[in-house]
Order: structure tokens, then sequence, then C-alpha cells
């Protein structure tokens, strides 16, 4: 009985799984780290080869991902294991295991986010001393966003917030498709809503049109830089949530006759559509308050934005709120679907009930973000990044963010491509598709993707050893030098053992059988 997809969930209906999983794929992506990347890559240089990867990563891998969902009605480990074997469940297991420290970070970014949120009704945009016992904290003149961010992490308060988020997290996927969606009906629609709001904000500010310029304006030399490409390959699979089995799990719950290329255009455009808009919204707060975002990847929302915020005309605090509001809501409706995705893994392996899959999943998360939000300061002159739970999350940030994604991908690639055959999952797809795809599809996932990712995957590693130092080991942290080190093996050892022991280590309760096509129950008569 556990074997029908009912048991499993299903979503009530086709909106409600397209809320889902644009829920999924927009979140901090989209406002956070797209907006810094196009800064850092220099705006008009990173959104041509962003653009083309959208055609030919970006859509092919998630039809290749929605497919496998409704394939098999099996999360993202059995889904591989049924169409090309033990090996696939592999690559499965792994990228859950990554996706469970990525959501532990991403996590605690979302606790900061709500630190923030309740800071802009307190004194976020009041200016002088931000917060007692802080070190950070200098009577500053107006209002500080740097002041106030570095004087909440540096208290214990984030980890409140920590619980606080991992608790809605819960709460949102305990009843599993019928919670979720019922979040998802509210907080996507107000998603789109505050973004309008902050855009038609920004761009009636005089000098804000200079800033979708820059952000629009071809720059044919910075395309040449690799950088530029690994920058936009990576920013790409993180911001569809590709990579890490989310979408897959998701899939799972649809019917069979589900049009997944359809659904796979609808979610993506409607993605990159609120990716611009945020980047529009943000470069032209930049440009009119010519703000000069330094530092990492958090700064521009953490400091930047709420800087920008603080010299509105009218309604600061209430625009300030909104951002940080925004932020929260737009990262849980993904965090929710990093976590969905081993939880019902574990499920379909052990046939579990969900509250046990939630519980072996957050257990493990709640430690892994409260190391995050750790507030001792182990870097005073900020040359680094602060606080210990910063500079931890910096370092997991680096490999799991450009490494996961992209070797699941192409392992992904290989074992669709050629291990089943990228032509039966066209043909399996093709056959609810109001618009077919070509032989095209079978050789981007063959040839095209596998190596244009492992390309940039070697290459990245060749500038990470051949550089003068490890990644982040330039900082002085003092007793905590060895953070650069040590992370990499815990990210790399940690999610390979877990693999490894859920694939080769136990058994599923019931034996997946092999994937066969006439395993859909409308095969043309
Ligand atoms: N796409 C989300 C964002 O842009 C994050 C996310 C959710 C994700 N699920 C994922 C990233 C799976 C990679 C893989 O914020």
């Amino acid at each position: 009985m556990a074997e029908t997809s009912s048991a499993r969930g299903s979503w009530n209906s086709k909106l409600g799984f397209i809320l889902a999983a644009s829920g999924s794929a927009i979140g901090l992506g989209n406002i956070v780290f797209f907006s810094s990347n196009a800064y850092q890559y220099g705006g008009g240089a990173f959104y041509l080869p962003y653009f083309l990867a959208l055609f030919v990563l970006g859509i092919p891998v998630m039809i290749t991902e929605f497919g496998l969902g409704t394939m098999t009605n099996r999360s993202f480990p059995e889904a591989l294991y049924r169409v090309a074997g033990r090996k696939a469940e592999f690559v499965g297991w792994w990228s859950l295991a990554s996706a469970l420290f990525i959501t532990m970070y991403y996590v605690a970014i979302l606790g900061w986010a709500l630190g923030m949120m309740f800071g802009a009704f307190g004194s976020l945009f009041e200016g002088g001393v931000t917060a007692p016992f802080a070190p950070f904290s200098e009577p500053t003149d107006g209002p500080s966003a740097t002041v106030y961010f570095f004087d909440l992490i540096t208290t214990w308060w984030p980890l409140l917030c920590v619980v606080a988020i991992w608790t809605m997290n819960i709460l949102i996927l305990w009843k599993g498709t019928a919670t979720i969606e019922r979040a998802v009906r509210i907080f996507v629609p107000l998603m789109w809503l505050f973004m309008i709001g902050l855009i038609v904000r920004g761009l009636t500010l005089e000098g804000g049109v200079d800033g979708v310029l820059y952000l629009f304006t071809p720059d044919v030399q910075g395309i040449q830089e690799p950088a530029v490409w690994k920058g936009a390959f990576s920013q790409m699979f993180f911001s569809l949530s590709l990579g890490l089995g989310t979408m897959t799990a998701y899939a799972s719950y649809l019917p069979k006759d589900a049009d997944q290329v359809n659904n796979s255009l609808l979610v993506s455009f409607m993605n990159c559509g609120f990716e611009y808009i945020a980047g529009v919204a943000i470069f032209s707060l930049l440009f009119v308050f010519a703000l000069n975002p330094v530092g990492g990847t958090l700064s521009l929302a953490f400091f930047a934005i709420p800087q920008g915020i603080a010299e509105f005309p009218w309604g600061v605090r209430l625009f300030g709120f909104l951002f940080f509001f925004l932020l929260v809501i737009a990262g849980i409706t993904s965090s929710i679907s990093l976590i969905e995705g081993p939880a019902s893994a574990l499920i379909d392996k052990f046939q579990i009930p969900r509250p046990q899959a939630l519980a072996m999943v957050a257990v493990p998360g709640i430690v892994g973000s409260l190391f995050f939000a750790l507030p001792q300061i182990i870097d005073p002159s900020l040359s680094g990044n602060g606080t210990l739970g910063l500079s931890l999350l910096d370092v997991m940030d680096h490999w799991a963010f450009n490494y996961s994604l992209l070797t699941v991908g192409f392992f992904e690639c290989i074992m669709v491509g050629w291990v089943l055959g990228a032509d039966k999952l066209r043909a399996a797809v093709n056959k609810y598709s109001k618009l077919p795809i070509g032989p095209w599809f079978d050789v981007i996932i063959k040839y095209v993707a596998p190596l244009l990712l492992g390309t940039v995957i070697v290459w990245n590693l060749i500038e990470e050893f051949t550089g003068e130092t490890l990644y982040g080991a330039g900082a002085d942290l003092g007793a905590f030098n060895w953070i650069p080190y040590v992370i990499p093996f815990i990210w790399l050892i940690g999610t390979l053992a877990v693999a490894s022991y859920l694939t080769f280590g136990r058994t599923y309760k019931v034996a997946p059988a092999a994937y066969s096509p006439s395993d859909s129950p409308q095969t043309p008569a």
C-alpha cells in the first residue's frame, strides 16, 4: 500500500505545483546571490553567459529533473536508481547530503534576515549605537545597516531566529504536499507583490534608471573572462534549484501525465523574470544612492539595500520591513524544498512516517545552522568575515555552491544521457508534452551539458589549487585559522560518507523496480 503514490502525497492542482516549484526556485539566490554575482562580474558581462546558461543548461536539466520525478514517481536517489542503477542512486544521495549542508547555512542567513526584519521596527533605521553589548557599535551619524548587521550577528539573537525559521519549515512540511501547497499559495503571490512594490519605488527615484542600464548594457570585453562563465553556471543551477534533487522530489508528486516541458519553461521563466526584476530594483537603488557594496556576497542585501532604503524620502521603516520580510518568505519557500528533497528520499527508502523522516533531516540541520550563526568575533579587523559563524558559512558556501550542484548536474547528465539514454527520457516527457522536444535535447544532455559542466568544474579546481592560498586562508583568524582547511574536508568526506552509507549500507524496504517505458498508465493504444 505504501507503494501507491497517494500514500506519498500528491499536489491538489497544477497551480499548487507551479507555485511550489517556482517558490523553490525564487529565493535568496534571486535576491541576494544574483545581484551580488552580477555586480561582482560587472553587470552587463554577466547576463549574456547567464542567458545562454538558461537555454543550454537550465531548461534541459530542469526537464530532466522534472521528467525523472514523473517517470518514476519517486524522489531523486530512487528515481536515478530506477533509470540507471545503483551508481546513479549514489549520485542522488550525495546530492541530498550536499543539500543538507546548503540548508544549514541557507537557514542561518534567513535567521539574520529575520533579525533585520525585526530591526526595521527597532533601531536599524535610527542610527547612533544600535545594539547593546555589541563590540562593533560606534556612534554613527545616521543609520548604518552595516553596523546594525554586525551588531546583530555578534549577539545570540540570531540563534533564536534560526530555531524559529527551522520551526516554520517543519510546520510547513508537516503534512507534505497539503501543507506546502497552503503555504505557497500565500507566500509566492506576496513575494511578487513586494518585489514589484520595491521596483516601482526604486525606478521612480531620480537616477534609478542608470542602474538598469548598468545591468543590461552588454560588456563584450567582460565575457571573455572564464570566471564570469563559472559564476553564471553556478548561479543558474542554484537559482533554478537544480542539482540537489529538489525538483525531482516536487515533480514526483505530480500525476504521470504532467506536461513537464511546459512546467520547466514556466518555472524557469518565472524564476529568471523575478531575478531580473530583483536585479533592476537592487541596481536602481545602488545607483540612486551611489552605494558601493564592499565585502562578501551578503553585503548587497544586508548593508547596501537597507542603506538605500534608509535614504528614502518616506516610508523607510515600512520598506525596510517589507524588504526583509520578502527575503524571509522567498527564502522559506526555498528552504522547505531543500528539506523536502532528503525527507522524501528517506520516506521512499525506508517507508517511514513523514515526521520521522523530517526529524532525521531537521536534527542535524538545526545543529548545523546554529554553528553558522555563532556570534564569537574571531576577526576583529573584519578583513575576513567577522564572526565564527560567518567565517564557517563563507567557506562552506564556497565549496558547496561551486562544486556540489555542478558535479551532481554533470553525473546526472551522464546517467540519464548515457546509461538510460537521453532519448528514453525525451520519449517519456514528449508523451504528454504539447510542445515535444526534438533530438537537440539528447545532444545537450549527452554532450553539451557534461562538456560545459566538466570544463567549468575542472577549471575551477585548477584555479583553486594553483592559487596562492586555499579559499579563505588569506585572512588572519587567530585560533580559527583551521577553518579554510577543515571545512572542505567536512563537506567532502561528510557528504560522501552519508551517501555511501545510504546507498550501499542500507537496502530499500521495497526494492525499486527498474524503469520501463510501459510504467506509464496511458500508453497509447
Ligand atoms: N533556488 C533557491 C534560491 O534561489 C535555493 C534552492 C532551493 C536550491 N532548492 C535548491 C538551490 C536546490 C540548489 C538546489 O534561493
